[in-house]
Formats: C-alpha cells, sequence, structure tokens
C-alpha cells in the first residue's frame, strides 16, 4: 500500500527569551537512531512488526515512506508503528527518498536477504561530513555478495547465496555492524563481526532480531555472533528510550542552572555524559528509570575537556549541546571531535552570541563567560539546532534560531517539553 508521511514545515523558526529557570519533568521518547533501525529490520519478514513507543518524528516519516516505496505497508496508531513487508515488490528505492535519511542505506541488509539483490543509491555527504559507506560495503561483500557501484547506485547481487564469515570493521561503524546484523540473520552458516560498535541501540536491534527467531549473542560487546537460521517471523516490540533526547534535556536543565528530571530513561545509557557534568560541578541522581540534574548554588562550576567517541565513549551527538553548555563555564576548556570531520560548524553561530571559541578542524578552544547574547542564529543539522536552544535559554535578550526544519528529525515537540518545564520559547 502506497502511503505518503510528512507534515507541514514552513521556514519556521524558534523565538527564546533566555535567563528563564527551568524546573520540573520531561518525558523522554522512543530512540530515534533505533526506530529507523528496526524499521529496516521489518522488512526481514512478511509477517506484522509492531514497534511501541515510536514517536513522531519527520525522519521516522521518511524511512516510512521509503519503506512503503518498496512495497511495504506501514501504519501508525498513537506511539505504535505497524510495519508488514509482505508485499515488498521493489529493491531499488529512488535518491530521492534515500537522500533524505542516511539510514534509509541501512535497508541494504535487508533486502539482500529477502531477495538476494538491492540497488541502493549511495547517501552522500550531509552537513556534518562525508559519511561514506565502504564498511558497509566490505562486510556484504565478505557474505558472497558482488558489489558494483554505478552512478551513485550500489548494485549488490548475492552470488549463490549469503553465507556466514569473520568479518573485522576498520572501526566500530554503527551502521554498518547494523546492516551486517541484518544481512547475516538468514546465512548459511556463522557470521562473527568483529570490531562491533557497542551502543544500545545496537543491543535493541539484536534483541528485536531474537525476538524474530534469530540467534544473535554477544550484541554491546566487541564481538556479536550470528547463527543463521531459515526463517525470521513477527514480533511485537517497545523501542529503548532516547538517550540522546535526554541528554539534551539534561543540558538544557544545565545551562539554565536549574534543577530537572528526565523520566522513562535508561541512566546507564548515559553514563559518559552523566561524569562530564558531575565533573563540572552538578549533582546527579538516577533511578533505575529516570535522571535528575540538581544545580547546586554553594558548588562553582568548572571547565572540563571533552573528546567524542564511540559507546561508551562521549557521544557525537550529544557534542554540540554540550559544547553550548561550556560556552557558559568560566575558564578554558576544549572539545575534540573525533567522529565526524565537519561537525563544529554551530561555533560560528555561537559566536554570534558573544561565545568566545576557536576551532581549529576538530578542536574547539573555548573561553567560558556566564553570559551569552540573543542573536538571531541558524541551525545547520538536528543536534547544532539544539545546542543553539539550549544556549537561546541561557542568554540574555532574546534569541531566534532557523532550521526548526532539523529539529523536527529527531525531536518530537522539543519547544513544547521545553516550555512545559518554564522556558520562554514559541515556535512561528
Ligand atoms: C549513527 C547514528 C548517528 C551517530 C553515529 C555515530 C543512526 C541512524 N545514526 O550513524 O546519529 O552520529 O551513529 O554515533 O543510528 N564511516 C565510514 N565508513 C562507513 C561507515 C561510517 O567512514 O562505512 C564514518 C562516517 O562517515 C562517520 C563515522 O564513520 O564519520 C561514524 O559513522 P557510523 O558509526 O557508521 O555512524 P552512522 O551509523 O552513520
Amino acid at each position: 500500500m502506497e502511503q505518503t508521511f510528512h507534515r507541514e514545515i514552513a521556514n519556521q523558526s524558534l523565538y527564546i527569551y533566555g535567563q528563564q529557570k527551568l524546573g520540573g519533568e520531561v518525558e523522554i521518547e522512543g530512540a530515534k537512531n533505533s526506530i529507523l533501525v528496526l524499521m529496516a529490520a521489518a522488512l526481514l519478514t512478511a509477517d506484522d512488526v509492531i514497534l511501541h513507543n515510536v514517536p513522531d518524528l519527520t525522519d521516522i516519516h521518511s524511512m516510512s515512506n521509503l519503506m512503503c516505496s518498496l512495497g511495504a505497508s506501514v501504519k501508525r496508531e498513537g506511539k505504535t508503528l505497524i510495519i508488514n513487508a509482505s508485499g515488498l515488490n521493489n529493491t531499488s528505492p529512488s535518491h530521492e527518498v534515500v537522500s533524505k535519511l542516511r539510514a534509509g542505506f541501512f535497508c541494504l541488509g535487508s533486502l539482500l536477504s529477502r531477495f538476494g539483490y538491492a540497488e541502493m543509491p549511495l547517501p552522500g555527504g550531509c552537513s556534518i561530513g562525508t559519511r561514506p559507506v565502504d564498511e558497509h560495503i566490505h562486510g556484504i561483500k565478505s557474505l558472497g555478495v558482488n558489489v558494483i557501484v554505478n552512478h551513485g547506485i550500489v548494485i549488490a547481487s548475492v552470488r549463490s547465496q549469503l553465507t556466514g564469515n569473520r568479518i573485522c570493521f576498520s572501526f566500530p561503524s554503527v551502521g554498518a555492524t547494523e546492516t551486517l546484523m541484518m544481512a547475516s540473520c538468514c546465512c548459511v552458516g556463522e557470521t562473527i563481526l568483529e570490531n562491533c560498535a557497542m551502543d544500545p541501540e545496537i543491543v535493541d536491534l539484536a534483541n528485536l532480531l531474537n525476538q524474530m527467531g534469530a540467534k544473535v549473542t554477544g550484541a554491546g560487546t566487541p564481538t556479536i555472533r550470528i547463527c543463521g537460521v531459515t526463517r525470521l517471523h513477527g514480533v511485537e516490540y517497545t523501542v529503548i528510550p532516547d538517550r540522546i533526547e535526554a541528554g539534551t534535556f539534561l543540558l538544557a536543565g544545565a545551562i539554565t542552572r536549574s534543577t530537572i528530571t528526565v523520566c522513562s530513561v535508561i541512566p546507564d545509557h548515559l553514563n559518559s555524559l552523566l561524569m562530564k557534568l558531575k565533573e563540572i560541578g552538578y549533582d546527579i541522581t538516577t533511578t533505575n528509570n529516570s535522571i535528575t540534574l540538581t544545580t547546586n548554588p554553594d558548588k562553582s562550576l568548572t571547565p572540563v575537556d571533552v573528546r567524542t567517541a564511540s559507546y561508551p565513549g562521549f557521544p557525537t551527538d550529544l557534542q554540540a549541546p554540550f559544547l553550548s553548555l561550556l560556552t557558559t563555564i568560566p575558564g578554558l576548556s576544549v572539545v575534540n571531535e573525533t567522529i565526524y570531520e565537519n561537525r563544529l560548524k554551530h561555533t560560528a553561530e555561537l559566536i554570534k552570541m558573544g561565545a568566545d571559541i576557536r576551532a581549529y578542524n576538530n578542536l574547539a578552544v573555548i573561553q567560558g563567560y556566564e553570559y551569552l547574547s540573543g542573536a538571531k542564529v541558524s541551525g545547520t543539522d538536528l543536534r547544532a539546532t539544539a545546542a543553539l536552544i539550549l544556549a537561546g535559554l541561557f542568554a540574555v535578550d532574546e534569541t531566534i534560531v532557523s532550521g526548526v526544519e532539523y529539529l523536527d528529525r529527531g525531536y518530537c515537540q522539543f519547544a513544547e517539553k521545553l516550555a512545559s518545564i518554564g522556558a520562554n520559547i514559541r515556535r512561528e
């Protein structure tokens, strides 16, 4: 069934009056990065895959459109997605749909498993870097897939049958680990993936696949073993909470020197951020499903250095919002972005707000002051836009942030949630 998922977003901006204390609780949604991959995994079976805890995000609309273009049906009932890929009849998604989100490329593994053939447009560069897919391609070749790239399209065909192999990634790519997990589930024999990404979203994918009948062990460690099975079946599954959304709200609390609680989270998934926040001087308390950040007026806040790294290291997706916080902590701090080559663009916008930042390639040296002033700034990607909003929450006077269309890719009702805990923010 052909369906189109879309939402009107006509050049909207956010208007923020800073210097308001925040307080209260924020309910965290399901993890966007997990859902996109679980959706790709739904293509592995002709049965229904029912996903709960799915927020309304434009990246999820884009993935739904991609899957419908392949012949799957995707229905939404509240926060539940019902996916059925029994009618899958197309192995060549258009460049237009795949270019909307990199995760679309991750359908390659599922399509190869179902049909032994796929033509997948290369996702290409994006505003945070070139983002090649060589690790995905190298991996599927090892499973017995012929790959040629023609006019920007990866044409992949299984030689006789997908066959398990030992694959060592040259670095722990999240997407390549996921693509190879999906491609290997119905392989002949065993696949051993080494130097895998260890992110919670990888564990979530393994849990889903196992509930569909796959035999995946070791997810969350560097080595994942997959014993091929003949077929996968349907499943009803609840996605993990979004650690990046949770981290962004904790940082909103931190930058406004407030006390806030994020609920429905898995605190362990945020350890690297929580350690840095404690190092700065915030008090952090956790329960089994919530985190409270408290600004203690008796403690002075001190600058820290941060280096992004693969999980369980500091997540690159929280680098931009964390950097905004550092611009407001008196003293010198250094941010080293090691995952992407072009992810410090937001620093130029923060400088417009009075931040003192020197950026050298992937290094930002920040002299923090307890002062930012409102300005008109533009977000260039999802997390950069969130970072500018956080800076606006701290700044004196009005900040106008454009690039709201990026925000909608990964945060559900971001402005509304901030307003509900005391921010003076409106969207026009
Ligand atoms: C996923 C997340 C993204 C997050 C990133 C790193 C999803 C949908 N997106 O992206 O939000 O920022 O993990 O935590 O889950 N690379 C290569 N060759 C490859 C694959 C990747 O050179 O074959 C490079 C990329 O260009 C990037 C780095 O490796 O610089 C990390 O990429 P990867 O871990 O694969 O991230 P994604 O899965 O794309």
